[in-house]
């Protein structure tokens, strides 16, 4: 296996929060005079959710969905896998499923099905990253923070293999081969 090396910034802090704030602004004015169930997926969304909640001023709601498709690789090992389920009742809720990064799709198209099966009045999804050419399904966000070519990144909640959630900007990881 190969071994990751120092990380590189792709996106700053300073670029990640700007682009919030309009995204938060847009999700805004389309829940205006409604209450919104923020549903995260964890745990890639955990930072981008809650520096979005924080930016919203609809009235919200929050519970977290757990769904793993890698394990300590950058290819997805298997069909996204759901670990934790949903206490709300989504009856008559209108849903915004946020995730990191909208990838192959399998996961926001798994997360889209779970939560349409207990009938909200309505689900939207909201992605902090895009890599639109590895999709395999044609899904799309209805809000997306970047779109990045298809290369892995990590940092502002992404991980390789467990670790780097916590760089405040968005990185990717020169990988060196053995010698
Ligand atoms: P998808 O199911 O292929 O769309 O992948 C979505 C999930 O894979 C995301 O929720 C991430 O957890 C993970 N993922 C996809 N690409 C990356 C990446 O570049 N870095 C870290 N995690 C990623
Ligand atoms: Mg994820």
């Amino acid at each position: 296996m190969t071994e990751p090396q120092k990380p590189v910034e792709l996106l700053s802090a300073q670029r990640i929060a700007a682009r919030l704030h309009i995204l938060a602004e847009e999700i805004n004015q389309f829940y205006q005079n409604k209450e919104v169930l923020l549903v995260s997926i964890l745990d890639g969304a955990i930072i981008f959710t809650a520096d979005l909640l924080r930016l919203l001023k609809v009235p919200t709601r929050l519970d977290c969905l757990r769904i793993s498709s890698y394990g300590n690789s950058t290819t997805p090992e298997s069909a996204p896998r759901i670990t934790g389920s949903l206490k709300s009742d989504l009856n008559g809720k209108h849903v915004l499923l946020v995730d990191d990064i909208l990838d192959t799709g399998n996961t926001m198209k798994q997360a889209t099905e779970e939560v349409t099966a207990l009938h909200p009045d309505t689900v939207r999804t909201c992605v902090f990253l895009d890599k639109p050419d590895n999709r395999t399904n044609g899904f799309q966000a209805d809000w997306v923070g970047f779109s990045i070519p298809n290369e892995f990144v990590v940092g502002y909640g992404l991980d390789y293999a467990g670790r780097y959630r916590e760089l405040p900007y968005l990185a990717k990881l020169l990988v060196s081969e053995p010698d």
